[in-house]
């Protein structure tokens, strides 16, 4: 069918004040952005603004790129709220996951849970991100820990992005926790993995990058090279849970493999941060579980900064460290714990985000031949939303260039 305005645009949003967050950040007051084919067609002032099918007026807002959460393990069956209680009466992390349960809690209700019932379970999690302007996800596998269920958890994750506008990245996290089967044999397990799941998974066109948990309740960093070796082969990018408990060396690990993202960091040393600065490794803050842990060592924020390592933000929803589902709210944390900037926590939810997904030539910013994502907020001032705490101030949300409110109908 003939566009009404062949030599138009699609649509045209005016009258909003566009953080671009192009080069990190920009603004433009008394702006307008143009859509056409569900890219970004056009950025300037409203007042030049060409013609467009549709014209949205967006009646002063700010419209920021849409946010990415780059680190989640959203997708999952159950909750822990009862080791919740068990901290707080007095135990740990790390002895909970000792005493089988922790993240094998999770496994037990992810592999008994329907793909159905796996969906039903996440989708109001998700439709909370959503709510706050989130126009794109990264989901973890991780919980099933056999070929199957972890298959499970990536098409569940695939069919999200199907049922919700949201444009979902996929990350194969096999290397998770030592399942049952393999107690006491970590190097066949990760042997497995390598020669069977991932090869498996791969081919299934479920996986869009590569994780791993190296730490001493998790995998070595000799066994994370092995599963980094495997990602190589097929030819996927990888990322690393590194340094949050301990430091293995994780950073250095991953920086060698040109990753994508090391995540956590609170134990990083100064040889991991120049590694992930040569590398153009980004570094994912998940200020929730630290948090959530209370958790009293904060990665090293200024010298990360001083290196020029980009920092990205991301919630780390998931049952056991980091129970969040406001991408907003890790903002907010990740200022008042840590000192970034509001500027460097909303640049760690959009243009940051999307380099630590490899996506930044796609999405994170408002520049022409993006996606059009956007958020449109109700604020005075971008700081405004990473100072605020449970306050929405979401109005409207662009995914691919259709507007959508931001609270989101869930199927079923
Ligand atoms: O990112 N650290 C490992 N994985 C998750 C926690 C998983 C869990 O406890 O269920 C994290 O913190
Ligand atoms: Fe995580």
């Amino acid at each position: 069918m003939a566009r009404p305005f062949e030599t138009g645009l699609d649509s045209l949003f005016t009258n909003v004040q566009l953080a671009t967050m192009a080069g990190g950040y920009g603004e433009l007051r008394d702006g307008a952005i143009g859509v056409s084919d569900g890219r970004i067609a056009w950025i300037g002032l409203g007042a030049a603004a060409p013609p467009a099918a549709v014209v949205h007026d967006g009646r002063g807002c700010w419209l920021t790129p849409g946010l990415i959460d780059c680190h989640t393990h959203i997708v999952h069956a159950g909750n822990r709220s009862d080791e919740f209680e068990a901290r707080l009466n007095g135990a740990t992390y790390e002895d909970i996951a000792r005493a089988g349960g922790g993240i094998m809690s999770t496994v037990r209700a992810t592999r008994a849970a329907s793909d159905e019932d796996l969906l039903r379970q996440s989708l109001p999690r998700i439709a909370s991100l959503l709510a706050e302007g989130v126009t794109t996800l990264e989901i973890k596998s991780g919980y099933g820990l056999t070929i199957k269920a972890e298959a499970k958890m990536l098409r569940v994750a695939r069919r999200v992005g199907q049922v919700l506008p949201v444009n979902v990245v996929t990350t194969f996290l096999g290397a998770h926790a030592l399942p049952p089967e393999f107690a006491g044999r970590a190097d066949d397990y990760v042997a497995h993995i390598c020669e069977h799941m991932l090869p498996q998974l791969a081919a299934a066109g479920l996986v869009d990058a590569v994780d791993a948990f190296c730490e001493r309740i998790g995998f070595s960093n000799a066994q994370t090279g092995r599963v980094f070796e495997a990602a190589r082969a097929h030819g996927l990018p990888v990322k690393l849970h590194a340094e949050q408990l301990s430091d293995q060396g994780g950073a250095e690990l991953v920086a060698r493999f040109k990753g994508l993202s090391a995540d956590h960091l609170e134990h990083l040393g100064e040889d991991g941060i120049a590694a992930m600065a040569a590398a153009g490794t980004v570094a994912v803050l998940l200020p929730g579980a630290y948090y959530f842990l209370r958790d009293t060592t904060p990665p090293p924020i200024a010298a990360l900064r001083a290196a020029g390592v980009p920092m990205a933000v991301a919630t780390d929803c998931n049952p056991g460290t980091s129970p969040m589902t406001s991408l907003l709210l890790a903002m907010n944390m990740a200022c008042t714990l840590w000192r970034l900037t509001p500027q460097e926590a909303l640049a760690g939810a959009t243009i940051h985000a999307a380099r630590a997904l490899g996506r930044a030539a796609d999405i994170g910013s408002l520049e022409v031949g993006k996606r059009a994502d956007f958020a449109l907020w109700d604020i005075a001032r971008p700081a405004d939303l990473s100072y605020a705490i449970g306050l929405n101030p979401c109005r409207g949300v662009v995914s691919a260039g259709v507007l959508r409110d931001p609270v989101v109908s869930l199927p079923g």
